[in-house]
Parts: structure tokens; C-alpha cells; sequence
């Protein structure tokens, strides 16, 4: 069985109470019960990883190699800014899908680069919660 590894980051254990007219009224535990039962049946193992701190990120990442068959990542707001976390990625090379809730190509212009998809396979933006099963599709 594939084991993923779904990364999270700052803000995003808010949900529910951040911004809802962006990210919808359900709350984060809501999200990694969506989660676990979109692996379960696509028959992928899943472990889910929030953190609001970078270098966290960065450890997690670094911990993967040799572990996991795959990362599924919302780097939140270090999407825009993290070259750490995309060159963490790099080094350890496993296959990644990048996952945003938000369209953030629609949104204010500091939102429209990502660090992290110069390196992920596929980014998926713009479709919430599904946006995390589609990432989880794509290894399978
Ligand atoms: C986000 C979009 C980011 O711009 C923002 O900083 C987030 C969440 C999303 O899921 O839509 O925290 O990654």
C-alpha cells in the first residue's frame, strides 16, 4: 500500500473560523476526516501533518525520504514566500501534488506565485476539500 504523506500549513488548523467566504464553513478536523476516508478508498495509506512553522515543514519533509511514496502539500501562505520548503522538496524528491482550497490565481497578485510548483507534478486549486482527493488520485 502507498503511503502519502499530507502536509498542511500555517492557518490552516483555523478553518472553519478563517475567512469563510474563502475557505468554507467546515473546520479543520473536518478536512483530515475528508481525508482519511478519500485514502481509504483510493487504498492509500495517509499520515497528516499540520504545522504553522516553516522550519517544521522543512523537518517533516527532510523525515519523508525513504518513508513515503508521496506528499499531497498546502503550503499556505509559504507557498509564496518558502524557498526552503521547495528546496526541501528537491532534496529528497519524492512525487508531489501542490493543493490550494482557494483559486489563488484569482486572488490578490502576491498569491499568484508558488515556490512549491516549481517542483510539484500537478498543483490543484479552486476546489476545496475535493481538491485534496483529486491530489490523492493522482497516486493511484
Ligand atoms: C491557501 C492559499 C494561500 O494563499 C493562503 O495563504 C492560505 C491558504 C489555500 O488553501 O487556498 O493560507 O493555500
Amino acid at each position: 500500500m502507498k503511503k502519502i504523506l499530507v502536509i498542511n500549513g500555517p492557518n490552516l488548523n483555523m478553518l472553519g473560523l478563517r475567512e469563510p467566504s474563502i475557505y468554507g464553513n467546515r473546520d479543520f478536523k473536518a478536512l483530515l476526516a475528508f481525508i482519511e476516508e478519500s485514502a481509504k478508498t483510493l487504498g492509500l495509506e495517509v499520515e497528516c501533518f499540520q504545522h504553522n512553522h516553516e522550519g517544521a515543514i522543512v523537518d517533516k519533509i527532510q523525515q519523508a525520504y525513504g518513508v513515503f511514496d508521496g506528499i499531497v502539500i498546502n503550503p499556505a501562505a509559504y507557498t509564496h514566500t518558502s524557498v526552503a520548503i521547495l528546496d526541501a522538496l528537491k532534496a529528497v524528491q519524492i512525487p508531489t501534488v501542490e493543493v490550494h482550497l482557494s483559486d489563488v490565481s484569482e486572488r490578490e497578485e502576491f498569491r499568484h506565485h508558488s515556490f512549491v510548483s516549481l517542483f510539484a507534478s500537478k498543483t490543484i486549486m479552486g476546489k476545496g476539500f475535493d481538491g485534496y482527493q483529486e491530489a490523492l488520485e493522482f497516486f493511484v
